[in-house]
């Protein structure tokens, strides 16, 4: 077995032989970008010298950064999927290019001095072709030039072979390195463009050559560098051929430790999974200065700890537990991040601190859901009226009493075939954090203040701006909660990360044009399936009765702008309307974020 903590010294070790600068992990938060949460990739604190900024240590670096990636939390307790990881990276800032970061990439996996793979286990990638760049036959001729035989060189498009961090900054082809997960040898021929499923990558070696400006410019970096990623617990898992990253000595450790704290009886492995992986996350997020907290980092943090509390509770195991995991964590990683060495007493404190306050909680307001369940069981009985929706001020209840992050609730209402009315918790929620608000704010429905022109004018302005928002960002998004009043609107939507200025300003783009094109607002009353499955947009549809009022707002032109349940009132003249223009873009809790908008006359 290839131990993780193999890989990960020898990997260091390997680039240090090859005269690379081994330098420290940056801290999980990123020190001078505000608009993400946690480092999300290797290359992040990075970046300004990619773009050209002169490194001290110089120009060939290798490092094991670390990572928090937050979208899949869902998913956590499959196979795959974590929320803290690991990314061994070597760089080299403007010295060698393609031939020597291939060929060490191939020396580090076969020599048998190092991880001593078998070659024809191995298949790569290289960039295909597109509008930004030629083919990329030179990583393919340095392939073959060390030994790789041709029928196991893929061409692969930008999809596959083009690395972005995100929608500007540097980036280039890239060529990748799969390991064959399937049976025996993979048999000739084969490679990750003709069997992808048996190839797993484990390596990506990325040519930073070019600095993306905006969606339609692209820059030449002032010199040629390389970035490469090689996660490490995927790397584990594919050359040990095993079934999930919990196998590994970075994790079973850990799960045999929680099988024994819970009794074999109770144990689950799903929910032991849940708290392997967020207490891992909660342990370096501790250590890089996160404490738990009912905003940003601190709020991620704060919803690991207590979701990895609940899923032993679930395990029928009450006691303090989190602190004794960490420590396992802590004689891990101590020889291997400074932060983790140094913070070992705060991390356990911080973990029973949070541990504490909320067991105190978690049974309590436990029982406090399961009576709005069995309320909703009495009055189906008594009544036959089935409801299956939780109401804002209960949710609110059980996050303020019972400290229940929001994201428990819905997770717990899940478990129970149920639904929690989002926009009536964050009415209940902004109240309580005072926000300002209007005297008559909510007065009025929809959200509206008041029923004045201005007011009226913001309020079609919003639906434009979900039908582009929609468009822009793609399908996951959804109306969240909204308020408007005669000055501004203030909209929330679900969407898992910060909307970039491109995508931004896309948004405004879409609503002007819409604006601009004398559009007609029409009314029609349909059944409400029948307005669902025709993709008209809607949230709450359970609010709403079988009869429904679909607004659709057609220009001059023809083009249907938006098409969504509403009651109302809207513009007669959408020319009146003024300029639209997004003042702010914000979280407003996770996994939903907050624009406010303007109607510029
Ligand atoms: N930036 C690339 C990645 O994250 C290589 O490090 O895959």
């Amino acid at each position: 077995m290839i131990l993780a903590s193999e890989i990960r010294q020898k990997y260091l070790e390997f680039f240090r032989s090859n005269n690379h600068a081994i330098i420290p992990s940056a801290p999980l938060v990123p020190e001078n970008d505000p608009s993400v949460l946690f480092n999300t990739a290797g290359m992040q604190p990075l970046v300004p010298y990619l773009l050209g900024e002169p490194h001290p240590l110089g120009k060939r670096l290798a490092d094991a950064q670390k990572c928090v990636r937050t979208g899949d939390i869902d998913d956590v307790g499959d196979d795959t999927h974590l929320t803290f990881f690991e990314m061994l990276g070597n760089w080299s800032l403007g010295d060698y290019f393609k031939r020597e970061s291939i060929a060490m990439s191939w020396e580090f996996l076969t020599s048998k001095e190092w991880l001593a793979l078998d070659p024809e286990m191995i298949s790569v990638t290289v960039f295909e072709w597109d509008a930004n760049a030629p083919r990329d036959e030179e990583s393919a001729e340095i392939w073959k030039s060390i030994g790789m035989p041709e029928d196991r060189i893929a061409y692969l498009p930008a999809e596959d072979n083009w690395w972005a961090a995100g929608p500007t900054g540097p980036c280039g082809p890239d060529t990748e390195i799969f390991y064959w997960m399937g049976e025996g040898k993979p048999p000739r021929g084969s490679n990750k463009g003709t069997d992808s499923k048996m190839w797993m990558e484990i390596w990506n070696n990325v040519f930073m050559q070019y600095n993306r400006i905006d969606a339609n410019t692209l820059e030449t970096l002032p010199a040629q560098c390389v970035d490469t990623g090689m996660g490490i617990e995927r790397c584990t898992v594919t050359l040990n051929k095993m079934k999930s990253v919990y196998e590994t000595d970075l994790f079973a450790p850990v799960l045999a430790r929680i099988k024994s704290i819970v009794g074999e009886s109770n144990y689950n492995e799903r929910g032991a999974r849940i708290i392997a992986d967020h207490l891992r996350a909660a342990t370096h997020m501790i250590s890089d200065g996160v404490t738990p907290k009912n905003i940003d980092q601190g709020y991620i943090l704060r919803r690991l700890i207590r979701r990895a509390i609940r899923e032993a509770y679930k395990m029928g195991y009450e006691q303090a537990f989190t602190a004794d995991i960490a420590s396992m964590y802590i004689e891990q990683f101590s020889g291997i991040y400074e932060s983790v060495k140094i913070n070992a007493e705060k991390i356990k404190n911080e973990l029973s601190l949070e541990e504490g306050k909320f067991s105190k909680t978690l049974k309590d307001g436990v029982r406090e859901f399961d009576k709005i369940v069995n309320g909703f069981k009495i009055a189906f009985e008594r009544s036959g009226q089935k409801v299956t929706q939780i109401a804002g001020s209960k949710a609110f209840t059980l996050f303020d009493t019972y400290w229940f992050p929001i994201e428990m609730t819905l997770e717990l209402a899940r478990e129970n075939g149920l639904t929690v009315d989002m926009d009536g918790f964050n009415t209940a929620f902004e109240k309580h954090q005072e926000l300002s608000r209007t005297a008559a704010a909510g007065k009025f429905k929809w959200g509206l203040a008041d029923d004045g022109v201005e007011t009226t004018a913001l309020h079609s302005a919003c639906h434009l701006m979900l039908a582009g928002l929609r468009k822009v960002l793609g399908d996951g998004v959804h109306q969240a909660g909204s308020n408007i009043t005669a000055e501004r609107l203030r909209f929330d939507f679900t969407h898992p990360e910060k909307m970039t200025p491109e995508q931004i300003s896309a948004v405004e783009d879409y609503v002007n044009e819409a604006i601009q094109s004398e559009l007609t607002v029409t009314i029609t009353n349909m059944d409400k399936n029948e307005a669902k499955a025709s993709g008209v947009e809607g949230s709450f549809w359970e609010k709403y009765p079988d009869i429904v009022k679909v607004y659709s707002m057609v220009g001059a032109n023809g083009v249907t702008y938006s098409r969504e349940l509403c009651g109302g009132p809207h513009v007669e003249n959408s020319q009146e309307m003024g300029k639209f223009k997004i003042v702010k873009e914000e979280s407003s809790s996770a996994g939903v974020r907050r624009i406010k908008a303007v109607l510029e006359k």
